[in-house]
């Protein structure tokens, strides 16, 4: 496996596959990997004649700096997992190579409604970062198809926009949650979590999927502020936004016949923790 730290030698290794005509699957990441990312790389690489892997924590999407200077951060074991999923090359930039002429963006993306609902309501800004970060990854590594994981839905969709808005020639595959044993959604933030956070974090899931039943004889509002009461009532955790929405605009429903897809989104703080999941009702 090739570990690129430069633009110019991924220039480099980008046009050498496509002179051989090679397809490129890409998995973007942040490091700190999982079975969770290790299920994307897995797909990129049996899919495409040579699977590419960003790890980089990209300081744009962050609007919290204790989050960003928390952000766990594991780089040698990152790409031992990957060397042996049978990745060709794994591009880790500095923030500098990154963005050389600052963070800052000098463009606004059309991002859609999409960006406006629920991460993009508490955590404004992040979408525009993320945005333009993986829009500079897919102009360095121009891959033919890149692997998101379904746990974060919405960043999924906003993407979808921005590779439609920008013109973009690459498939977006997304690829369903990986979860523990217990349920709990795979994420690199549950490194952070105490031994006692991390014995009720599986609370989540439960209560999201419990409340699928619930829902066959409730209303939306009923089934989703059961889901708040529950996730309310373990010590330590409090929901930020549970929003049950149409799984394609990421727009509120009120009514289950309302959308052909409805997804029920969810972010609850688990002491500081922040964990994110989500759960299809139809
Ligand atoms: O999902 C993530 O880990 C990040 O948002 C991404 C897509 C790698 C961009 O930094």
């Amino acid at each position: 496996m090739q570990i690129i730290r430069s633009v110019g030698e991924l220039a480099d290794y980008v046009a050498m596959q496509k002179n051989h005509h090679h397809s490129i699957g890409f998995v973007p990441t942040m490091g700190a990997l999982h079975a969770g990312h290790i299920s994307l790389v897995e797909r990129a690489v049996e899919e495409n004649g040579v699977a590419v892997v960003s790890v980089f924590v990209n300081p744009t999407q962050f609007n919290n700096p204790v989050d960003l200077a928390t952000y766990p951060r594991k780089e040698e074991e990152d790409f031992r997992l990957l060397a042996k999923a049978g990745v060709s090359a794994v591009f880790a930039p500095s923030v500098e190579e990154m963005y050389p002429a600052g963070t800052e963006r000098d463009h606004e993306y059309n991002l859609g409604s999409a960006a406006e609902v629920m991460e993009g309501k508490f955590r404004p800004g992040h979408f525009q970062g993320v945005a333009q970060v993986v829009h500079r990854l897919f102009e360095l590594v121009r891959p033919d198809r890149a692997y998101f994981g379904e746990k974060d839905f919405q960043q999924i969709a906003v993407i979808r926009n921005m590779v439609e808005s920008e013109h973009l020639p690459v498939e977006i595959i997304p690829c369903p949650i990986k979860r523990a044993e217990d349920g709990l959604a795979l994420s690199s933030r549950n490194a952070l979590l105490t031994d006692e956070q991390r014995l009720r974090a599986p609370e989540i899931h439960a209560a999201l999927k419990d409340s699928v039943a619930y829902a066959a004889n409730h209303s939306v509002r009923a089934t989703h502020d059961s889901v708040v009461e529950r996730l309310d009532a373990v010590p330590e955790m409090r929901v930020e936004y549970f929003e049950i929405v149409d799984g394609r605009t990421l727009m509120p429903v009120e009514e289950w016949d309302e959308a052909e897809m409805v997804v029920g989104c969810i972010t609850v703080y688990n002491g500081n923790v922040r964990l994110i999941d989500n759960i299809r009702y139809k």
